[in-house]
């Protein structure tokens, strides 16, 4: 049966055909009971994408309200992701420079592995291991990883407006100690080409250490969810297909890759407009938001690489997130994960826009 609406689509066993037939026919249309206007076809997406009214935070809440007064606030105001115009513009440019430059060294994440693998273990590998990844990308010392990935952690768990005042108290530390801690290594008189480069680029574009620094966290931010996603959905179609511990890491990759184009860890991204626009004959008022489906617009194109969005604000880790995902599968099996048991009982998390499995659970799915 077909979910209820889009955002029931992301947990659903099965998505893809009504994300075709959504695609196919209501490209875009508003949902009165979301209150959200939906676009689910690439055409539909790209238009609204390429406006510039369309901004990737509420113009009348740029941080969310919970953590703005905060660290946890200025970091996530610092982010490039989540900032449009002259500032994103010129950060994008450097940070995407200095993620293809770091990417030409050779660089051994130490993954995080508990000697039993049973479900627990295993989800919490997903969700640790892409930042473990980014963490020993950007040349942080093998100590601080597991460190940093909890701050991190931290640092999610604060943004909901659902989290308690614990939950934003340890957001906002999580930030200070991240700030401080990616500060010092940007700033460090050893620090590799690719960060003295970032600095350097910095300088001359007058964009602050603190900001580079932010940035450099939004990274290891950027690749948490979305990253467990790949990783687990990964991991259930290597169950799905027989993957066997000694399979080569070329298969973990065809896996990975098979994931992104046909089961992607990620679903959906928004625009909240600014000022009207008009798509595709239908006018959108100021103050709308907009869903846009990407895993829909993947069954229509494939091979886009829709799950890592498009236009101005394109994921730039999308080799990366595919690399690290192929590496850490290659390292569960193994190290002894059973994805054919894995992918026999699992449940997707209760997230709005990631497609996250979790094994270990007490009740049976929801169907
Ligand atoms: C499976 C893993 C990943 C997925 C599915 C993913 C997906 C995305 C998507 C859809 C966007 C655009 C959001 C929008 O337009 O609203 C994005 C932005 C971004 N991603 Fe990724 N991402 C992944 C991993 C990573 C990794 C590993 C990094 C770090 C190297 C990264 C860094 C970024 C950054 C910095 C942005 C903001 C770009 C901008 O706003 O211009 N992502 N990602």
């Amino acid at each position: 049966m077909f979910p209820a609406h889009p955002l029931l689509a992301v947990t659903h066993p099965d998505p893809y055909p009504y994300y075709a037939a959504l695609a196919r026919e209501q490209p875009l249309y508003r949902d009165d009971a979301l209150d959200l206007w939906v676009a689910s076809h690439p055409d539909t997406i790209q238009a609204v994408m390429r406006a510039p009214a369309a901004r990737v935070r509420p113009p009348s809440e740029p941080v969310p309200r919970g953590v703005c007064a905060g660290p946890a606030g200025e970091l996530f105001g610092r982010f490039v992701r989540m900032n449009d115009g002259a500032l994103h513009t010129r950060l994008k440019a450097l940070l995407a420079a200095f993620i293809q430059e770091q990417a030409e060294q050779p660089c051994t994440p130490q993954w995080p592995m508990t000697p039993a693998l049973d479900a627990t273990a295993v989800d919490r590998y997903l969700t640790a291991a892409p930042v473990h990844a980014q963490a020993a990308f950007l040349g942080l010392p093998t100590a601080l990883h597991t460190d940093s990935a909890a701050r991190i952690s931290a640092f999610v768990s604060a943004l909901p407006a659902t989290a308690d005042a614990d939950q934003v108290a340890a957001g906002h530390a999580a930030a200070d100690v991240l700030q401080t801690r990616l500060e010092s290594l940007l700033l460090a008189g050893d620090a590799a080409p690719a960060l003295r480069k970032l600095r350097e680029d910095g300088v001359r574009a007058a964009i602050p250490v603190a900001v580079l620094a932010a940035n450099l966290i939004g990274l290891l931010f950027q690749s948490c969810e979305a990253g467990a996603g790949l990783l687990g959905n990964a991991l259930i179609h290597a169950g799905r297909r027989g993957l066997s511990a000694d399979a080569a890491r070329a298969e973990a990759d065809a896996i990975v890759g098979h994931v992104i184009r046909h089961d992607p860890p990620l679903h959906n991204t928004r625009r909240f407009l600014a000022d009207a626009v008009t798509v595709g004959g239908q006018r959108i008022e100021a103050g709308q938001t907009v869903l846009l489906v990407l895993a829909a617009a993947a069954t229509v194109q494939p091979d886009a690489g829709w799950t890592f969005g498009a236009h101005g604000h394109a994921c730039p880790g999308q080799g990366l997130a595919r690399r690290h995902a192929a590496d850490a599968l290659a390292h569960l099996l193994r190290a002894g994960a059973d994805p054919a048991a894995l992918a026999s009982r699992f449940r997707y998390r209760p997230l709005p826009n990631a497609r996250v499995p979790q094994f270990a659970f007490s009740k049976e799915p929801t169907p």
